[in-house]
């Protein structure tokens, strides 16, 4: 990757800087980071790494090894071609509405980061980005100012009206550490938690849902449309995950959509409450049974599934694995499954060979290490 860089834009005598940002996981509290609620995410060891030197102009120029594909960008406009450089364009975008100027530079970048698998590569290239920059330029952000311009590149620029769960992660991940985040006061804490003879692990469905981030959009505001209404008659209620559990949804006009919406976001605060409590006691069984919950919530109230991946855990369950759910914003990508970590796998073929037969895709099954956050590639490290 060094050498491409050079390769594209020469003058190996001026080195670039290496950054690199992981991928997540979130082990629960999905689809809450928009409305206040508390998220379980950890950082994940595929990364998006790039290069970065400026290069005294005022054009900024992108190549990806993966696209291969070299970008000149001389104003800040969003690409309707090679749309992976939006990602790059709305963090530059945001850096330049809090008034930091931002002088030309050259980058070059290559991941491993499994591209609509529900990982989080877009928000780890905007991390990475912003804070190769915050870095080169000393702007001084903090991590959490870069996840929040993170977050504002991919709500404004990209148009993905995500949470900042992704972004904060991938910013402030620690290794072998999960974080616990109010994404309301984005207070956090981090958990060391002991497994024992468990694992997580990854089985990717290999479904790419084009309609994935409209259909992400629209979750969001029926979620607001459903706030709006319980403030009519609550009007104290900042958010939709403060409201009880115990409240009479008949007493507003909620459409069914945004019924089942709020029933997903009520059950998930006492479906987080038991996992962290699980994950606490080693009590693996109370964290599995809340995991497939979780899932079944999300299939069947929110509404954010698709046959392939309720595929995938329906047969877990059968199974008896202790745990398993989709992750992410849905729509396919990513299962995440809690495991003993020397059970017989033999389970793994059978589901591989089925999912072919019923839906004409293999299943990719992957195993991760919890790492750091985004950070500089040869400075303490
Ligand atoms: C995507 C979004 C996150 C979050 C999850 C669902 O990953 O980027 O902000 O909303 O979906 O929990």
């Amino acid at each position: 990757m060094e050498l491409e860089f050079y390769k594209q834009f020469g003058n190996p005598e001026r080195p670039a800087r290496k950054f690199s940002a992981p991928a997540r996981i979130n082990i629960i509290g999905e689809h809450v980071d928009y409305l206040g609620g508390t998220v379980l995410p950890a950082a994940i060891d595929f990364s998006i790494d790039i290069y970065v030197r400026p290069n005294s102009s005022n054009v900024y120029r992108f190549y990806s090894e993966n696209f291969k594909s070299l970008i000149t960008v001389s104003e800040i406009k969003k690409a309707e071609k090679h749309t992976w450089i939006n990602y790059i364009l709305g963090v530059i975008d945001q850096l330049q509405k809090r008034n930091l100027s931002v002088p030309g530079f050259d980058l070059s970048m290559n991941g491993n980061i499994p591209q609509g698998a529900g990982l989080s590569s877009s928000a780890a290239l905007e991390v990475v980005v912003g804070f190769a920059l915050s870095t080169i330029y000393n702007f001084n952000l903090s991590r959490t100012e870069i996840a929040l311009i993170g977050q504002a590149a991919e709500n404004e620029f990209v148009g993905t009206k995500c949470g900042i769960m992704d972004q904060f992660i991938i910013s402030q991940g620690k290794k072998n550490n999960c974080i616990s985040l109010n994404t309301n006061s984005l207070e956090f804490s981090y958990h060391q938690f002991d497994l024992k003879d468990k694992e997580f692990y990854l089985i990717q469905s290999n479904v790419k849902h084009s309609l994935k981030d409209s259909a992400y959009n629209t979750r969001r505001e029926e979620c607001e449309s459903a706030l709006r209404k319980i403030q009519e008659i609550n009007p104290n209620l900042d958010n939709l995950y403060d409201l009880e559990d115990t409240f009479d949804l008949s007493k507003v006009s909620l459409s069914i959509e945004e019924t089942k919406r709020v029933q997903h976001v009520l059950s998930e605060k006492i479906r987080t409450k038991n996992t962290i409590a699980g994950l606490l006691s080693q009590n693996f069984n109370l964290v599995g049974k809340s995991l497939y919950e979780c899932h079944w919530s999300l299939s069947k109230n929110f509404e954010v599934s698709c046959p392939e991946t309720d595929f995938i855990v329906e047969t877990l369950q059968k199974e008896s694995i202790l745990g398993a759910r989709m992750i992410g914003g849905g729509f396919g990508g990513c299962v995440l499954v809690l495991d003993n970590k020397n059970s017989n796998k033999s389970y793994q073929s059978m589901l591989q060979e089925s999912y072919k037969n019923l839906f004409h895709k293999e299943l990719s099954f992957y195993h991760f290490s919890i790492c750091d956050g985004v950070h500089e590639i040869g400075v303490n490290s």
